[in-house]
């Protein structure tokens, strides 16, 4: 939800931490703030700004701060107005501290009367400052670090700081209870940052903090420990991303940049999950003993947002293929439900950021109970990752676009591919029909490419209808969730109001919406369901509806019936959702940039919903 970066060394801590902090807005870009300890008058000095980036850079542009040892913080509001004062960096009552905080505090009122009794006097309405004052209370005769976990111990909710202090100028104190927090581990230099692009630029060696733990950094070292000071040992990770993946290589937008990295991904995910010799799938963080995968009853998929849809296309993959009852539920309805699962539960928890609060709380309760959790997890390291008793990464780099695209395509390859592995490993399906399964799969990244080059169709396409006040997608069987999928995606870059819908359930309502003003997205490739498919569009077009479908190559029926098509090439239907989630993709791109649309920062949305 908001991005976090912290800088000691020998260099000008300003730069640095503003370079990562621009790595860090698609997290959250309501207002940014930063805080560096000026040695010569032994202070701590605070810039903040509300709105972008650029803000904050504009205005140190005229009021520098020089000194080697700063955190930063970009802002996605969860107490407090997004504006200049409630913007992080906040401060105790001396100024001696700063602090950055990603999180939701739940106890804070509770705290800040408390305090407020006692003296302290508040500058904001956010959670955030209660800490920093809670670590002046502690800061007495004892290091940094000690008046930090004092603190943080009385805290309910979730957080990673970033704390300084003028009273120990060298050192720069970071912790973390459900949120996200890496070290970066240089030479002559250490970082702290909410997320790795922030960092990469400058290192490649990471250090990944776990629940309930507090580093302190100096320029040479880093050390670790539990909130009750017992040190914790770790070894740094080196990541093989660079920065320029994190960079839009050339496209207008990231979000387009990740929809044409599509094939090459899927094309490597696919070949490094196959044995060469052998022929057989293989998950090197699959720790779930075969014996228990063989044993389980049924199936729970927990996530949200596209990684949800992700998980539907998975239902339909895994009953129809490995005959095991399967069951889906948003991570937010799931957390709350009386569930009935236990050790005989595989529960599958799909996320892109593995940070997400909601499908990181459904993990803690299905564990709760007993069940195995296996991740499909497209962030090395995050808390998902570290939490599951098995992880299947989806290795599709970062994605900074807030709309999710090319994680949701790999989600889906590593969901059909552990699809297939339980079904060998279980005896459900012979080896030579996985192998069939596999063939095609291997074409998918060839046919996507195929797709891709009607961009400039589609874009025209999309332009035609971007006037149109709503839209309505729909799907049937295991096109159902790409309906779900399209229209999440126009509807959360585009801000057009836009519904998926299961297409047989037009009778029952949705016909109802159906006239000149509004587009109808038909899902309709080749499959057991096609027919009913023409029928939906046959209905629609009566009543004066916009029809634009989505097709297999060689489809004549369809085209009779309307002339806003787009061709896919055909495949297993079970794969169609991998190359009918282009289309959709690039006709909600290309809508909301005709619209104006701020694409890859959408208004209100952040990329890992990390708070509840
Ligand atoms: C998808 O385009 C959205 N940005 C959002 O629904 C996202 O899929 C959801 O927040 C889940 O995120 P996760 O995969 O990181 O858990």
């Amino acid at each position: 939800m908001c991005g976090i970066v912290g800088y000691i060394g020998s260099r000008e801590a300003q730069p640095i931490l503003l370079a990562g902090l621009r790595r860090l807005e698609y997290r959250g870009y309501d207002s940014s703030g930063i805080a560096i300890i000026l040695p010569r008058k032994n202070s701590v000095s605070i810039r903040k700004s509300a709105g972008k980036i650029q803000a904050l850079e504009k205005l140190v542009k005229t009021k520098p701060l020089s000194g080697v040892t700063g955190i930063a913080h970009t802002r996605w509001a969860t107490h407090g107005a997004p504006n200049q004062c409630n913007a992080h960096p906040h401060q105790d009552c001396k100024g001696e501290i700063a602090i950055v905080h990603n999180g939701i505090i739940e106890n804070y009122e509770t705290l800040k009367t408390q305090l407020i009794k006692e003296g302290h006097r508040f500058r904001s309405q956010t959670d955030t400052e209660v800490i920093v004052h809670l670590i002046e209370k502690f800061y007495d005769n004892v290091p940094l670090e000690e008046a930090v976990s004092r603190a943080l111990k009385l805290l309910i909710g979730s957080f990673a700081v970033g704390v300084i202090s003028t009273r120990e100028p060298s050192k720069l104190v970071g912790a973390r209870l459900g949120s996200p927090l890496i070290i970066g581990v240089g030479k002559g230099e250490n970082f702290l940052a909410s997320d790795i692009p922030a960092v990469l630029g400058f290192t490649k060696e990471i250090v990944f903090l776990d629940e309930g733990e507090v580093v302190v950094l100096d320029k040479d070292n880093f050390k670790i420990s539990d909130l009750d000071g017992k040190t914790v040992f770790k070894k740094a990770t080196h990541i093989d991303w660079d920065i320029a993946q994190a960079e839009k290589a050339g496209f207008d937008h990231f979000m387009l940049k990740e929809i044409n990295e599509q094939p090459r991904i899927l094309e490597n995910l696919i070949s490094s999950r196959i044995n060469k010799e052998s022929g057989k799938i293989f998950f090197e963080e699959q720790n779930i003993p075969e014996d228990k995968l063989k044993s389980i009853k049924e199936i729970f998929i927990v996530a949200c947002g596209t990684a949800y849809h992700a998980g539907m296309v998975a239902k339909y993959a895994l009953e129809s293929l490995c005959g095991i009852p399967t069951h889906i539920d948003v991570s937010s309805e799931f957390r709350y439900r009386d569930l009935l699962i236990g050790p005989e539960t595989l529960v599958i928890a799909i996320s892109q950021s593995g940070e997400t609060a909601d499908t990181l709380a459904g993990v803690r309760e299905a564990k709760r109970r007993g069940s195995s959790v296996i991740s499909i997890c497209n962030v090395l390291g995050s808390t998902l990752t570290r939490e599951s008793d098995g992880v299947i990464y989806t290795h599709a780099g970062p994605e900074i676009g807030v709309a999710s695209t090319k994680a949701y395509t790999a989600q889906l390859v590593a969901l059909f591919l552990f699809t297939f592995y339980l079904a060998e490993i279980r005896d459900i399906l012979p080896v030579a029909k996985i192998n069939k399964y596999l063939d095609e799969l291997r074409k998918i990244p060839k046919q996507q490419i195929e797709i891709l080059k009607l961009q400039k169709k589609i874009a025209t396409l999309s332009r035609k209808h971007s006037h149109l006040g709503s839209f309505l997608y729909l799907g049937r069987n295991i096109n159902y969730p790409s309906a779900l999928e399209g229209a999440l995606k126009l509807k959360e870059i585009s801000y057009i109001p836009a519904e998926g819908y299961a297409a047989g359930e037009m009778k029952h309502g949705p016909i109802a919406l159906i006239d000149e003003y509004r587009a109808v997205v038909c899902i309709a490739p080749g499959s057991k369901v096609y027919e009913k498919m023409v029928s939906n569009i046959q209905e629609i077009r009566s009543r004066q509806g916009k029809v634009i479908a989505i097709i297999s190559e060689g489809d004549k029926e369809v085209k009779e019936l309307t002339r806003n098509i787009i061709c896919i090439p055909k495949t297993d239907e079970l794969f169609s959702p991998l190359l009918v989630v282009l289309p959709l993709q690039l006709l909600a791109y290309y809508i909301a940039v005709k619209r104006g649309c701020d694409v890859d920062q959408p208004r209100n949305l952040a990329k890992s919903v990390t708070v509840e």
